[in-house]
Parts: structure tokens; sequence; C-alpha cells
């Protein structure tokens, strides 16, 4: 036999099994997004290499490590699988002038792709949805944004996950901060793991990220980013608490949340919960107030957040909201030469107006046909043989209940299937 091809490491199919669950949450999203007035852009997944090294930042692990990036042999350019959507959608509203047209609310849903180790909740495709918004300043909008996210929450039927938030402020305020981690972690060279060592000369805020438990005292006694925040920053930020407290969202406060893609400003925030293992953040964004000038574009402050929707989805599995499977209303059975030249377009009527109808294709006599039409979760099954065809009616079979099989035109089966 031919060998089997399989699908790649960490990118998974999405089975048809599941499907009832992904529609739930993309209509659910969908009515969301509507209701806070967001409008959708949708950007290519391939990307210049270099429009994600300047945005999520150089010495970032997406970047430096987890990142599909390819030679286009056909031209020499350096591309890049999008990791995230933030710098499509920033360099997508640069490239059209959407900011002319004033500030702008967006969103984006798709697959990301990062090549990192693939575990549950982990992989090297996974979907997020994203929302942007541009030549915003004010901490109403990441207020928005979190209120937002409390109300999917909501809707999705998730429960058990806790905002934690934290500000970095202004990029000066972050290098005196980042002098002082320095100095500090300097002192404790010894101690620190081979990846905090490294990160300390790359990147010494993310050596607050790391997860290695023996590194953790070392981290709770590090200098607190708190103590730099600049006025402004601070205002900023107590004004989006009180805005969260005002409409009883709950948060904590987590002085070492510092985020791994460089392009972060200001309030920055994670929704975790501990019902998924690992990996336990569900969503996560924040101010990036300098990347549409990074970018090419005029300075225009920003905010936004993007949520992992496997993860998501495997809340809403543990939720509160019981999915259905979408059945059809109808399974057209029929069997003899007059019916089968009605049965499709007895199907098309019904369609018309607006039952969903499996007709049943490959034959076979009623009895199997009927299986069938059990099996796929249909409410009635219509029945043509060559005497209905003749006499210009279906027989009406509910599969559920008790209620008798009745011989009906197409208007009486729709209306008896409608008020069911
Ligand atoms: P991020 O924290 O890198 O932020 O990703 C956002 C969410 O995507 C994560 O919280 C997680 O739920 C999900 N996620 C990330 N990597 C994986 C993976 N390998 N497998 C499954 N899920 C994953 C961003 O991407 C920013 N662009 C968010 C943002 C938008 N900030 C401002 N606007």
């Amino acid at each position: 036999m031919t060998e089997r091809i399989q699908a790649i490491r960490g990118m998974n199919d999405i089975l048809p099994d599941e499907a009832h669950v992904w529609e739930f949450f993309e209509d659910t999203v969908r009515r969301w997004l509507r209701a806070y007035g967001y409008r959708g852009i949708r950007t290519p997944v391939l990307e210049r290499t270099d429009l994600f090294v300047r945005s999520i930042g150089a010495v970032t692990d997406i970047v430096e490590k987890e990142m599909y990036t390819f030679v286009d042999e056909l031209n020499g350019e350096s591309l890049a699988l999008r990791p995230e959507g933030t710098a499509s959608c920033v360099r997508a509203v640069i490239e059209h002038n959407l900011l002319y047209g004033g500030p702008q609310r967006l969103w984006y849903w798709g697959p990301m792709f990062r090549h990192e180790r693939p575990q549950k909740g982990r992989y090297r495709q996974f979907h997020q949805v994203g929302v942007e918004a541009l030549g915003f300043a004010g901490p109403d909008v990441d207020a928005e944004h979190i209120l937002m996210c409390a109300r999917l929450w909501r809707e999705l039927g998730v429960e058990g996950i806790v905002l934690e938030l934290n500000s970095l402020g202004s990029s000066e305020a972050r290098a005196r901060y980042r002098a002082r981690l320095v100095a500090y972690l300097e002192q404790h060279q010894d101690a620190l793991d081979a990846d905090s060592t490294r990160r300390l000369r790359t990147n010494p805020l993310r050596v607050l990220d790391s997860k290695n438990s023996a590194m953790q005292e070392i981290i709770a006694a590090a200098p607190r980013l708190a103590d730099d925040l600049d006025d402004a920053a601070r205002i900023h930020f107590d004004a989006v608490q009180s805005k969260l407290r005002a409409a009883g969202v709950a948060c904590r406060v987590n002085p070492r949340l510092v985020r791994g893609l460089d392009y972060y400003n200001g309030t920055v925030y994670e929704w975790v919960t501990d019902r998924l293992g690992a990996q336990g953040t569900v969503c996560a964004g924040g101010r990036y107030d300098t990347l549409v000038e990074q970018i090419g574009g005029r300075p225009a402050p920003a905010c936004g957040f993007a949520m992992g929707v496997e993860r998501l989805l495997a809340l809403v599995k543990l939720g509160t909201v019981a999915i259905a499977p979408v059945a059809p209303d109808v399974y057209l059975v029929h069997q003899g030469e007059a019916a089968d030249r009605v049965a499709e377009t007895v199907a098309e009527a019904l369609r018309e107006r607006s039952v969903s109808v499996v007709l049943h294709c490959g034959g076979g006599n009623f009895t199997s046909q009927m299986r069938k039409a059990d099996a796929s979760g249909a409410r009635y099954a219509v029945i043509i043989g060559d005497d209905e065809a003749k006499a210009g009616v279906l027989s009406l079979k509910p599969l559920r209940g008790n209620a008798a099989q009745t011989q009906v035109r197409v208007e009486e089966a729709v209306a008896l299937i409608r008020d069911a």
C-alpha cells in the first residue's frame, strides 16, 4: 500500500464532529463584535519577514525561534507566515490610509503560525480572533476592550477566567526600569538559568516571564516597573482600573506581567484560567502607541487584544452552554423511477421555504434508507415512493416522538415542520 501522508505536527484538522462548536463560537463572536461597532479586516497570511521583526521585535521568542520564514525563490524576498495579527492589521491600515477617515475599530480572525513545541493548547497552526482600536489615546478604549471580553466570556458560557493587568509605562520609563533591572540581575548572575542569562543581554524584561521555578525567588525580589512609571502612564492606568471597578470587572494587578511582544506600552493584560493546564492564557493584549509610527505611518495611538480560539473552545466545552450538533430538518428517502425523478424537485421546493433537507443519494431499499434517515438526526423523514410521486404528495414521518405519519402536499409539510 502507498504510504499515507499525514498532517504536519502541531497543525490540526478540525473535523465535522467539532464543527458545531466552532460555528457556535463564530456566530457568538460576530454578534458580539457587531454589538460594539467593530468592522472586519482581512489580511494575507504571508507578509514580509521585516514586518514582524520591526513590530514584534528582533529579540523575542516569536521572531528568534518560532516564525515560519522562507525565501521566495522567485524574487529573493524573505517572507513569513504570520505569527499574529496586529502587525498585519497595522500595516494594512497604514497602506490604505484608513486613519485619514478617523479612528478605526477593527477585528480579524484566522490561522496564525508559530513553530513552538506542540502540547495541549499549544499548536503550530492555531486561530485567533483579534480586535484593534487605532487612533484612540484614552483609557476609555482600554476599558472598552476589557469589558468586551468580560461580556464575551458570559455569552460563551465560560467560567473561571481571571484578568491580570499591568502598565508598562512609556518607552522612557521602561528604559529607566531596564537599567535598574539589569543592575539587579547582574548581581544575581550566578543564580540565573541559561535562558535568563541570554535574556539579560538581549531582552531583560523577559526574564520576569520565566516559568522556571528556581528563578521565582529572584524574580519576586526584582525591582518593580511600577516604581518607574511616569505620571501620565500612572493616571491612565488608574483610570482604566476605576472604569473596571465601576463596571464590576475584577482584576489582579500583576507587576510582573510583561508580554512576549515588544510593541506594547502602557496598559497590558492577560485573561488566564487554571482549567486548561499549562497553557492557561486564553486572551491577551494592551496598548501599542508607537507601533503605527514604527511601521511607517503617521504617529497614532492604538490598543487591542487577541484570543486563542482553540483554548477558548476547550473552555466552552467545559462551560454552561450546551451546544447541540445542528441536524437537518428533513431526510428525504425515495424509491422507484417516478419517485427518483421528483425527489430533487421536492427537496429544492422545501429548501426554497427554508427547510433544510438531506436528499438520500446512492439508491437502496426503503429500510436501508430509513436507517440512514434515523442516523442523520433529522426531525422528519420525507418519503416518496411511486404512489406519492404520481399523486403529487409526500409522506411525512416524524422521527422523534410518537406522532403518526401523514400524507401531505409540500406546503402542508412545510407548515407542519415549522410548527413542530
Ligand atoms: P499573544 O499573547 O502572542 O498576543 O497571543 C494571543 C493569544 O493567542 C494567547 O493568549 C493564546 O491564547 C493564543 N496563542 C498564542 N500562541 C498560541 C499557540 N501556539 N497555540 C494556541 N494558542 C496560542 C498576540 O498575538 C497579540 N497580537 C495580541 C494583541 C492584539 N495585542 C494587541 N492587539
